[in-house]
């Protein structure tokens, strides 16, 4: 059976890069506690970029695995390092404190973390499975005839843009930033290309500031017209801290057509209002069926909720989507349907929600402020 001086002498093997030292002597362990076969302890981060903190979770998670008796091992990221980092950073723009007041207005906001970034799109839902990560990645790749885009996971619970967009490889670094990776034209960060495989990642709320942060701030991005957020579901730590984070362009929302999903909706929606974020327009996704051997279309979740809840917040239905098994596929081998079937019906619908999109995004001249030059 290990003891906690075998877990130490375990995670005195890995070495904090930049330092050189080991995480043990660095104090980055705190809480270490073995209970039968279940050790559990904090990874108490300072400043380390994200890599380097998935990294070292990631190898602390293994080695201390393979400890003879260890049956679980549960390391959480944070602890008492993780907030100073706001203040001590060096960074002009600091970052909001943690407690800060929800109704913080655009003028309030830190300075831009990515001045070479045109517009900043998120993709949200109060719901969880009604298809952002679908609509994220194909409104990107519609984007690309009208500009350079990127795209971002901030889906730190379940990163899902690896797999849709077949990306391969880990992201490089370049001048101490993290270079994105490149897929069917697209920049993408995530943190699955950071992980691999779906290590299980205890995230808190500073956590994820830090990290969305640290994903503009740390990721070498270029210029692009277009950056795209793959938002998590629900009205949580991700939605605020990004838009705290930067002045967001605005959101694109998405909802099935039946009521259950619209009351999900209807609370984001509050939310990003609250924030002060543009409404760019709801998509309706999965709004119909078309049978492939009759042509007979059918409402499957019912019909008209997208229209409905545009009306009700005066903004526009962006596009209605089909229920479509090409388009699931797509997603699932990592050739989304506007890369897959060009052509398609459902491409072309995906191109149309992109148009307004840019409409929008020109109508409500959410220009974002220039970059103050001291
Ligand atoms: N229009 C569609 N037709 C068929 N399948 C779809 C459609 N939109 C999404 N899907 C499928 O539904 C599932 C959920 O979609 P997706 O992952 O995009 O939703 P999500 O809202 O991002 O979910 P989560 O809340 O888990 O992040 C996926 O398997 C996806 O391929
Ligand atoms: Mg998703």
């Amino acid at each position: 059976m290990a003891s906690e001086q075998d877990v130490l002498d375990a995670l005195r093997g890995i070495k904090d890069p930049e330092s050189q030292k080991d995480i043990v002597a660095l104090g980055l362990v705190r809480d270490l506690a073995v209970r039968g076969g279940e050790v559990t302890f904090t990874l108490a981060f300072a400043a380390q970029p994200p890599q380097t903190k998935v990294l070292i979770h990631s190898m602390a998670s293994k080695l201390v695995g393979r400890l003879p008796g260890v049956a679980k091992v549960s390391a959480k990221m944070g602890g008492g390092a993780a907030a100073p980092q706001h203040q001590h950073g060096g960074h002009a723009h600091g970052g909001p404190a943690q407690g800060a007041p929800q109704g913080m207005g655009a003028t309030q906001r830190p300075p831009d973390l990515i001045p070479e970034v045109k517009h900043t799109i998120a993709v949200s839902s109060g719901k969880g499975g009604v298809g952002k990560s679908t609509v994220a990645v194909n409104l990107a790749l519609a984007l690309r005839g009208t500009g350079a885009v990127g795209i971002i996971d901030a889906d730190v619970y379940g990163p899902d843009l690896p797999l849709m967009l077949g990306t391969r490889g880990r992201p490089g670094m370049f001048d101490n930033r993290i270079l994105p990776v490149e897929a069917h034209g697209l920049k993408v960060m995530s943190i699955g290309l950071l992980v691999g495989d779906r290590e299980p990642l205890v995230w808190r709320g500073p956590m994820i500031h830090s990290f969305i942060q640290q994903m503009l701030r740390d990721v070498l991005w270029g210029a692009l017209d277009y950056l795209v957020f793959d938002m998590p579901p629900g009205t949580g730590d991700a939605q605020l801290s990004l838009s705290q984070v930067i002045p967001l362009s605005g959101v694109v929302m998405v909802t099935t057509p039946q009521d259950v999903a619209l009351l999900d909706v209807r609370k984001a929606i509050a939310m990003f209002q609250r924030l002060n974020v543009p409404m760019l327009g709801v998509v309706e996704n999965m709004s119909y069926f078309v049978a492939p051997d009759t042509g007979t279309r059918y409402a499957i979740f019912g019909e008209g909720g997208g229209q409905k809840v545009a009306d009700e917040y005066g903004i526009p239905l962006l596009g209605q989507l089909p229920l479509d098994p090409d388009t699931r596929k797509g997603g699932d081998e990592g050739a989304p349907i506007t890369v897959r079937r060009p052509d398609s019906p459902q491409a072309t619908a995906f191109r149309e929600v992109a148009r307004r999109v840019v409409e929008r995004l020109d109508a409500t001249a959410t220009l974002r402020p220039l970059p103050t030059i001291s």
